[in-house]
């Protein structure tokens, strides 16, 4: 079922890096969030990785009690991540690899791989009303085996899209196409996302199933150059104009 909007989840983490970098509480990705919200994202994304290297467990806490927009938390899937998901109650979570074993060679989450440890996570996680997406390669055997452990949806990696360049852009972006058929056809809903700017984004944008695109560092970092909430505005427009 083709998806006739296409909704911006703005990914802060890269505003918690620059925190980090000195310590301290600025700039505060929770300040992000909001601007994110004035400047008409849809939803917010923040990965809590193990190692904390951006985003805190109280930027956690924070974007749960404190932003009006849907949270995705982007999680590893291990237990201290699982209880921490369970604790907030975010509005989705998308299960991405932190460690080499988890990863297919292009990076996405190998779901077919980890079927038996997927399910039950996937499970806790669908039973207290979250919803579960699983970050993965445009590849046809993660989609069945996402679908095989309960996953409403998927996030295709788009980041091996936006590293190439010419024929080997195309034959990625070809591969997407053709994986987002896929998702749509097995009943799953569709995002993408990772490395996309200006320049890659309209071709993503234009894949009527894929309903919802996660975007985090460009955006941060144009936000140097014109402003966060600029910044979203024109990856907003660019999104719309890819559609019509
Ligand atoms: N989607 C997922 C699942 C991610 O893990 C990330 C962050 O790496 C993004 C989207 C956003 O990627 P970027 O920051 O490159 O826009």
């Amino acid at each position: 079922m083709p998806a006739r909007s296409l909704r911006l989840g703005v990914n802060i983490d890269h505003v918690a890096t620059i925190r980090n970098a000195r310590g301290g509480r600025h700039p505060d990705p929770v300040r992000a969030a909001h601007m994110a919200a004035a400047a008409g994202a849809d939803g917010i994304t923040a990965h809590l990785r193990e190692d904390r290297r951006h985003i805190s467990d109280s930027d956690i806490e924070r974007l749960s009690n404190e932003i009006q927009l849907p949270l995705n938390l982007e999680m590893a899937a291990t237990e201290e991540m699982l209880a921490i998901a369970l604790r907030h109650r975010p509005h989705a979570a998308c299960i991405v690899p932190e460690s080499r074993e988890e990863r297919t060679t292009e990076g996405g989450l190998d779901v077919a791989g980890q079927l038996e440890r997927l399910k039950p996570m996937v499970g806790k996680l669908t039973d207290a009303g979250i919803r579960v997406s699983l970050f993965i390669e445009a590849d046809p055997r993660q989609l069945d085996a996402a679908r095989a452990v309960g996953a409403p949806v998927v996030e295709i990696h788009t980041g091996a899209y936006c590293d190439h360049e010419g024929e080997a852009r195309d034959a990625e972006l070809a591969r997407i196409v053709k994986a987002a058929a896929h998702a749509a056809a097995i009943g799953l809903e569709c995002h993408a996302g990772h490395g996309l700017s200006y320049d890659t984004v309209k071709p993503i944008a234009a894949i009527a199933s894929i309903a919802e695109l996660n975007i985090g560092h460009f955006l941060v970092g144009e936000a140097i150059f014109v402003g966060f909430e600029g910044a979203i505005r024109h990856m907003r427009t660019l999104m719309i104009e890819a559609r019509k």
